[in-house]
């Protein structure tokens, strides 16, 4: 397995990759690699040739106030990881090789990156599209994969993608939980053994809410009541529950089943949780 620490060094590799007529594919993450970015590697593997993991905890996706500094980092390990599933590269830069100390140059998604995770974190967007731009460029994927945990993230990039004619296709990949539901997510650390007891109520809020449509239940606002009562009875205050067209974001009051997702976030303390579900 390659390592790069410049875009130029890996651009020149992936080039020589594509004049063999090799397909690559790409997995964007911050690290501390979990048995979610496995799955993506896996899903990348199964259909193109390369396969390059970038691991980048990106400074401008990161408001002042949140946890940068705090981010988990564990890059020995996740070298073995990457390995072992199977990647050919892998792509660690430094802040200074990704931005230059005066970069003013950024790309920002005006519709679907302002609701939700975007109303509460208003750079959080243009930082994953500048970052995600810059990742295309150096490595011109064929393919890009990115978890459904982040559900608004992958619809933002698609919508960029689209506009602005990047030739690369994203695939959106099934979340993957522990047996116990919760989604996997490098921010679990974070979680004290009590905290991740109470933690499972997102997964149970959807469930129900799954479960709900699949009995014939079609009212947003019964869903949203419902699975914000299940939050804060677990002691999580939600920042949205949202019932949205599954593409666009924008929040419906009917449930059209196949065509509708349901996002939510939540709080309890400095903790901060997301899950979402197709519906
Ligand atoms: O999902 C992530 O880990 C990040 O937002 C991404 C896509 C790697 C961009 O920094």
């Amino acid at each position: 397995m390659e390592t790069f620490t410049t875009p130029a060094d890996l651009h020149a590799w992936c080039a020589a990759q594509k004049r063999l007529g090799r397909a690559i594919g790409l997995v964007p993450t911050m690290g501390s690699l979990h048995e979610g970015h496995l799955s993506l590697i896996r899903l990348a593997k199964e259909r193109c040739d390369t396969v390059v993991v970038s691991v980048f905890v990106n400074p401008t996706q990161f408001a002042p106030d949140e946890d940068y500094a705090a981010y988990p980092r564990h890059e020995a390990r996740d070298l073995d990881l990457c390995a072992q599933t199977g990647a050919d590269a892998v792509y660690l830069p430094p802040p200074e090789a990704m931005y230059a100390e005066d970069a003013s140059t950024w790309i920002t998604e005006t519709l679907v990156s302002r609701t939700l995770e975007g109303a509460q974190r208003p750079t959080h967007f243009r930082g994953v599209c500048t970052v995600v731009a810059k990742l295309f460029n150096t490595v011109q994927p064929d393919l890009a994969v990115f978890g459904q945990k982040d559900y608004q993230q992958v619809a933002v990039i698609r919508r960029m993608v689209r506009d602005l004619d990047i030739p690369v296709e994203i695939l959106r990949a099934p979340i993957v939980r522990d047996p116990d539901g919760l989604a996997k997510s490098s921010r679990n650390a974070y979680l004290t053994p009590e905290d991740r007891a109470t933690a499972l109520s997102l997964s149970q809020a959807l469930r129900a809410a799954r479960q709900a449509v699949a009995a014939g239940e079609r009212s947003a606002a019964t869903l949203q009541t419902a699975a914000q009562n299940t939050l804060r009875a677990a002691g999580w205050e939600p920042d949205y529950v949202a019932i949205v067209d599954a593409e666009t974001l924008t929040p419906i009051p009917t449930v059209l089943p196949g065509a509708t997702a349901m996002l939510l976030a939540c709080r309890k303390g400095r903790l901060r949780l997301i899950d979402n579900t197709l519906l």
